[in-house]
């Protein structure tokens, strides 16, 4: 970690619709900073013994976003990481205050058509099965965008390589740290 960053001692926390590339945007991150990476979803399936869609199934979807909770606040009590949250993290107002204290908020924020791109072909997202991609995921953009815009940060995601992605996150970090190291949340 170089630089500013060397001031950051919360947690980088990624939030976004699904597709926006949160795991592997994170994974790539963690390793140019230095951190583990944790990606939530999994740590949810591993608690959970099942993967999400059956716990969708099973148990219904606020049993899933009550398991989210519990494992995002457990995660951001832990040693820094950078963790990749599920696209309904962020949504969930419980699970935002606890990001919002404990970490470092990044949206990544890309368009319906990168979205639609990105998640066609894969079965294992429970909210996209039930209709048509293209449309669930427009009405997601219209109820989450403006939630999602509390993040401390924004940052675009483009129909690029991820690693384009990653140096724009470590960009507006460095900017974030240079601006505001003297703040309590960049201190805290
Ligand atoms: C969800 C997104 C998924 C997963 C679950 C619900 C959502 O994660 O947590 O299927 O509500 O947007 P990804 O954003 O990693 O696909």
């Amino acid at each position: 970690m170089t630089g500013d960053l060397g001031k950051m001692t919360r947690s980088v926390v990624l939030v976004g619709l699904m597709g926006a590339g949160k795991s592997c945007v994170g994974r790539r991150l963690a390793q140019r900073i230095g951190l583990p990476f944790i990606d939530a979803d999994t740590e949810i399936e591993a608690a959970a013994g099942c993967s999400i869609s059956e716990i969708f199934q099973r148990f219904g979807e606020a049993a899933f976003r009550d398991g989210e909770r519990r494992v995002v606040a457990r995660l951001l009590d832990g040693p820094r990481c950078v963790l990749a949250t599920g696209g309904g993290a962020f949504m969930d107002e419980q699970t935002r205050a606890v990001i919002v204290h404990k970490g470092i908020s990044v949206w990544l924020r890309a368009d319906l058509d990168l979205l639609v791109k990105r998640t066609a072909g894969r079965d294992h997202r429970p909210l996209l099965k039930d209709g048509d991609p293209k449309a669930i995921l427009g009405a997601l953009i219209e109820k989450r965008y403006p939630v999602y815009a509390q993040a401390d940060l924004t940052v675009d995601t483009a129909d690029r390589p991820a690693e384009v992605t990653v140096d724009r996150v470590l960009a507006a970090l460095a900017e974030y740290f240079a601006s505001t190291a003297s703040l309590p949340k960049a201190l805290g």
